[in-house]
């Protein structure tokens, strides 16, 4: 990815963003694929029979193609949603009517607000419990002690497929396997994993799969929402309106078939065309040279975190089990005041505990300062925020 692929380099020619986890910065080939829904087939979808509305229908359903084969998933199984935090809710809910009092989710310490809370929620409705997996000293999932876990009644493993606190990379597919032969669902968060690594759904077996499109390059309010086919026919949507029924009769209704049954009201069809110009994108760079390039750069980042006395680095030592995502605690002062300071320099880390406030807490109760890396950043980039990071702590000091 370059530089010049991106408007907000050149809006912002200083700027040293490592902020991509929170999200991504969008290039061109998004804007313009946006822009040219907008001005040339805007209309609702799947309503009207006119030519511009056959138009927009087109757009959006070819997006969904696209975005089905980009996954591996067939298209009836990617259904869109404004992101993870909505589409979790709505798959939440969705399971959460099969729960029964005594059931048991099993969720990981390292799982976002937007997933751990929905899950909370609905277990709590229904009288089920939750339970968290354990992980090892370096932030691994503790595998045997899954294994234990799941032959207590579990019904449901929610798990992230990568950290956007500790960068630690999760073995899903070993994950499902150990889950199915328990009987348990698997639902993943995979908002941090697909900005980095290719997601091939057969691979990993899960039965849903969420994640949101500002952190893939693409716009924001959009992200997808797979779910596997034997459970899409069965769910009864969570969310009803117009646009997912065929039929509604005074005390009845008949939904539409997946996956439109999960898509009620008007989509956010530019915001969908504009994902599947995203993943278009990192498709023609490439998930290798993509993982490459992160690799060499976290590995940078790392070493230069390192060599600035007292930096605490969290998460797996490993390289090879983490994204780019490198949380670090600074001592004796605020993660708020070190990111202030690297603010003013135009380096854009971010602070705090990033809505894993459990997790974090127990980190450090004042939270962690997060460097994050994309396709695009660069050595410079490093460079700038180590020699910035070192200067904010010595004025701290
Ligand atoms: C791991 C993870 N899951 C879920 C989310 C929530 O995504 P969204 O805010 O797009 O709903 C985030 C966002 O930071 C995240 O990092």
């Amino acid at each position: 990815m370059r530089h010049s692929d991106f408007p907000i380099f050149t809006t912002h020619p200083n700027l040293a963003y490592l902020d991509t986890a929170a999200t991504a910065q969008v290039p061109y080939v998004v804007l313009d694929a946006v822009m040219q829904f907008e001005t040339t087939m805007r209309a609702n979808v799947h309503r009207s029979v006119y030519l511009l509305a056959d138009a927009a229908t087109e757009a959006y359903e070819s997006a969904r193609r696209e975005i089905a084969v980009f996954i591996g998933a067939a298209e009836h199984e990617v259904s869109f949603v404004p992101s993870v935090t909505y589409g979790m809710h709505m798959v939440a809910e969705m399971i959460g009517e099969r729960l029964q009092s005594g059931d048991s989710v099993l969720v990981t310490a390292m799982e976002h607000h937007s997933v751990l809370l929905p899950w909370r929620h609905v277990v709590g409705k229904r009288g089920a419990m939750v339970s968290t997996i354990p992980m090892h000293d370096d932030y691994r999932l503790d595998m045997d002690a899954l294994a234990i876990m799941l032959r207590q009644n579990v019904k449901v493993v929610v798990v992230t497929a990568a950290s956007n606190v500790l960068g630690t990379v999760n073995p899903i597919a070993d994950i499902v396997r150990l889950a199915h032969k328990a009987g348990a669902l698997v639902v993943v968060d995979a908002a941090q994993y697909v900005p980095h690594l290719p997601l091939n759904i057969p691979v990993w077996g899960a039965d849903v799969v969420v994640f949101s499109g500002h952190k893939l390059y693409g716009p924001m309010g959009i992200g997808v929402m797979y779910i596997a086919e034997h459970l899409g026919r069965t769910f009864t949507p969570s969310v009803q309106g117009g646009g997912m029924v065929v039929d509604v009769r005074r005390g009845q209704s008949v939904w539409e078939d997946a996956p439109w049954k999960f898509e009620a009201g008007t989509p956010n069809v530019s915001g969908v065309v504009g994902l599947s110009a995203a993943m278009r994108y990192v498709k023609n760079v490439g998930y290798a040279a993509i993982t490459e390039h992160e690799e060499n750069l976290t590995r940078e980042l790392i070493v230069g975190l390192l060599s600035l006395r007292g930096i605490r680095i969290i998460g797996p030592d490993n390289i090879n089990e983490r994204i780019g995502v490198v949380s670090f605690t600074v001592p004796n002062v605020h993660p708020h005041d070190i990111a202030t300071l690297m603010g003013s320099d135009g380096v854009a880390i971010r602070a705090g505990h990033h809505c894993v406030q459990p997790l974090v807490e127990e980190i450090d109760r004042r939270g962690v300062c997060r460097a994050s890396l994309g396709g695009y950043s660069t050595t410079e980039d490093v460079a700038r925020c180590i020699e910035s990071l070192d200067r904010a702590r010595k004025t701290l000091l």
